[in-house]
């Protein structure tokens, strides 16, 4: 298995360019292949994850062309249609539950497969409302893990349903196969999660309405085909969050990054930073954002999930927490037990290896920091093949006193070139 060194830098100066948005990414092929006719997609993602949507878009009837760093993508007249073959999701979650969404509308038998770790995430958080809306969807056990036997419907039946739990996946999952059904939908959060979905959509044509309602929201979306868009993906702000806090903990640190999706529900990070005493800041371009943090003093915090819905970025803010003075409490951090990883034990342990007081109550931990990055261990650490958790410790290392890291090539998921731009700051 690839292992990476990581020694630690003494300096770190310049500018870095994330790749385009993984949310965004997913969303304009999905999009482009429902629409009738040529779509255009710049900046879309590198990683694998895309990858793997892109491969089944291609499988359901739309083309895919590249050029220059342009891809078009070609949504077939008739719409998609079911292929004999295994659609593979790899790694990616989006892939498997937002392609449920789309395949339940779409008539015959459709076949998800995953990788390891993903046949062990919980589908039934769509298969639920998926089923209420007309699909037949069955997989492996209590929690309906992939494989996933889909038989789509061309006439589903609209919803009015409540998310369970806060998740992106679930109402893009609702809101993709309600395109297709008969009558108006709507889909209720309790957290306002990314809404990276309804303003594509509604980018594409299609009616969607979103309503504040309390912490959280109703979107309530028409049937409707997308039409044809040409898009133009921000960088990703999950991924500028891991030079967020490198810029912070590291103490000879002055980083920008470049062109970022600012959507409030995605840069929770950077106001958690903020309120940390880190010295990071958002400047807004209008479409995009540019961030920019220098070596800080960071105190312990209170973050609750729904502050960075998805929780996507709390690895990197336990390394954050690991760095500063004092105890910092995560509420609410139950999601993390099933993302690519067990990511609430492997926080906690990467914390630990850090050589912080690390503890835990039900859905809660606390990470008592060691008051600077300079301070952490040496240490190995086997990330469980997650990319953010070899992402977390990469930034770790870098700030602190280096690592050994293991699984090192599960970054291109998501960020392929991200070892390549660590070291361009050194
Ligand atoms: C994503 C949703 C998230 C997040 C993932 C991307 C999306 O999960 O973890 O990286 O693109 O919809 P939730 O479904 O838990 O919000």
């Amino acid at each position: 298995m690839s292992t990476v060194q990581i020694a630690p830098a003494s300096a770190l100066r310049g500018a870095v360019s994330v790749p385009g948005d993984k949310s965004a990414s997913h969303r304009a092929l999905m999009v482009s292949a429902l629409a009738e006719g040529t779509s255009t997609i710049e900046g879309l993602s590198p990683g694998e994850d895309v990858a793997a949507t892109s491969r089944i878009m291609v499988q359901l009837g739309a083309q895919r062309h590249d050029e220059h760093g342009l891809v078009t993508v070609l949504g077939p007249t008739g719409g998609l249609r079911a292929s004999s073959e295994s659609l593979e999701c790899g790694n990616s979650g989006t892939t498997m539950r937002l392609v449920a969404g789309i395949v339940s509308g779409v008539a015959g038998r459709h076949h998800l497969v995953g990788d390891a770790s993903l046949s062990r995430r919980p589908m039934d958080r769509v298969v639920t409302p998926l089923t209420l809306m007309g699909a037949t969807l069955t997989g492996q056990g209590s929690r309906v893990t992939a494989p996933l036997v889909i038989e789509g419907s061309d006439h589903l039946r609209s919803i009015d349903y409540h998310v369970p739990v806060p998740s992106a996946q679930v109402k893009s999952a609702v809101l993709l196969a309600a395109l297709r059904a008969v009558g108006h939908s709507v889909v209720h959060e309790s957290v306002r999660t990314r809404t990276t979905t309804e303003d594509m959509l509604r980018h594409a044509g299609v009616t969607v309405h979103s309503i504040e309602v309390g912490e959280g929201r109703d979107v309530t979306i028409t049937p409707g085909r997308p039409a044809p868009v040409r898009w133009r993906i921000p960088g990703d702000p999950s991924q500028a969050a891991f030079f967020a806090v490198l810029g912070c903990i590291h103490d000879d640190a002055v980083i920008e990054v470049s062109s970022l999706d600012h959507a409030r529900e995605r840069v929770g990070f950077a106001r958690v930073l903020a309120r940390m005493g880190g010295r990071v800041r958002l400047v807004d371009h209008g479409v995009d954002s540019e961030l920019h943090a220098a070596s800080s003093q960071l105190e312990g915090t209170e973050i609750f999930a729904g502050e960075v819905p998805s929780v996507d970025e709390v690895p990197i803010l336990a390394v954050a927490a690991s760095a500063a003075r004092g105890v910092s409490a995560f509420r609410d951090m139950g999601e993390l037990r099933v993302k690519e990883s067990d990511r609430f034990a492997a926080t906690m342990e990467l914390a630990r290896v850090l050589g912080c007081r690390v503890w835990s109550e039900g859905d809660d931990f606390f990470i008592e920091g060691v008051a600077s990055a300079r301070a952490f261990a040496p240490f190995s650490f086997d990330p469980g093949l997650d990319h953010r958790m070899v992402m977390s410790a990469a930034v770790a290392g870098t700030a602190g006193s280096g690592c050994e890291i293991t699984g090192s090539t599960t970054v291109a998921s998501s960020y392929p070139a991200f070892f390549d731009d660590l070291a361009s700051l050194q």
